[in-house]
């Protein structure tokens, strides 16, 4: 299947495996993803810089097909982990939360492909004005940071690419092939797996967190921290807190947000007061499955719905 995307990027399918703090911090899943022809996706956000130089040259020795870097822009290490990513000629970035524009000649020197993640129309179009390649929107279904507008991805992805030129790649509540078929129709060029590459043996989080991610049901998420940076997890006993702080207005729910965490979860294992950060489709994710099975039984669902279409 050829689309602007996998063009661009010179991959073999239009399906990205999306960055995630802790889950794709490691060098492992995002060889598996990017040898099986997809675009594995590196979280750098939350390494020490020895072990991201560690993981990037495993990923380097592991596979010789396109990859991706997460670095969210507003890192305090990011000018650190860019010059590295530069450094190592990094095929192709997705960077998220906050502006591209600096950075762009450097890159562009080196060949690599920057793509910028949104969550809006009008971020949308500041970064094809700033110059990106193509875009990542992120829909209100996702796990970790959706929009605050709270937006879903049907909505927002048909929105914005409507509203811009550039190639859309469509994240948020897309975890099997049927769901890649849609966000195609819709006029995206790929579509982001986030959740449903938590479920498998290369995922860098405890196995309470994948275990969570299996039990949850569709209703199983809560949006934590709404009208400051909302996060999407599991419904936990944390979660539960927050709900109880923010009805009753209390006036300590930054400190309340603050006192939990992603890596709680992640490293350790507490699904109950840590951040099991996660999307909607956990209700649609059943099995833990290697990442390149993940990668085969999509393509083959994608062509199931492909089919299912045209007999119509
Ligand atoms: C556990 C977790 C961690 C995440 N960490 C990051 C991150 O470090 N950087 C980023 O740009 N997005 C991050 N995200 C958002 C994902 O890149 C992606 O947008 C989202 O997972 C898509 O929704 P889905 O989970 O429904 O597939 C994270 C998501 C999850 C579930």
């Amino acid at each position: 299947m050829k689309t602007r995307i996998t063009e661009l990027l010179g991959i073999e399918h239009p399906i990205f495996q999306a960055a995630m703090s802790w889950a794709s911090s490691n060098s492992a899943l995002v060889i598996a993803v990017s040898n099986a022809g997809g675009l594995g996706v590196l979280a750098a956000g939350p390494l020490r810089i020895e072990d991201f130089k560690r993981i990037v040259a495993e990923i380097q020795a592991g596979t010789k097909k396109p990859w991706g870097l997460n670095i969210p822009l507003n890192n305090p290490r990011a000018p650190e982990l860019l010059d590295i990513a530069f450094q190592s000629r990094v095929p192709v970035m997705v960077a998220s939360q906050g502006g591209p524009r600096e950075h762009l000649a450097r890159f562009r020197s080196i060949g690599a492909k920057w793509l910028h993640v949104v969550a809006s129309v009008e971020h949308a179009r500041k970064a094809e004005a700033a110059g990106v390649d193509a875009l990542v929107v992120d829909g209100a279904e996702a796990g970790g940071h959706p929009p605050p507008s709270e937006v879903g991805t049907l909505v927002l992805v048909r929105r914005v690419v409507k509203a811009v030129k550039l190639p859309v790649v469509a994240s948020g509540g897309i975890a099997d092939g049927a769901g890649v078929a849609a966000m195609l129709a819709l006029g995206a060029e790929a579509a982001q797996l986030g959740t449903r590459f938590i479920a498998t043996p290369e995922a860098g989080v405890h196995e309470n967190y994948k275990r969570a991610v299996l039990e949850a049901e569709v209703e199983g998420t809560a949006l934590v921290g709404r009208g400051r940076h909302p996060i999407r997890q599991l419904k936990n006993a944390f979660s539960a807190k927050y709900d109880v702080a923010e009805r009753a207005g209390s006036g300590d729910l930054d400190q309340l947000f603050n006192s939990s965490s992603l890596k709680q979860a992640a490293l350790e294992g507490d699904v109950e007061w840590g951040k099991v950060e996660a999307g909607q489709s956990a209700g649609l994710v059943d099995d833990i499955l290697p990442a390149a099975e993940v990668m085969k039984r999509l393509v083959a669902e994608v062509e199931f719905a492909r089919n299912r279409l045209a007999v119509l």
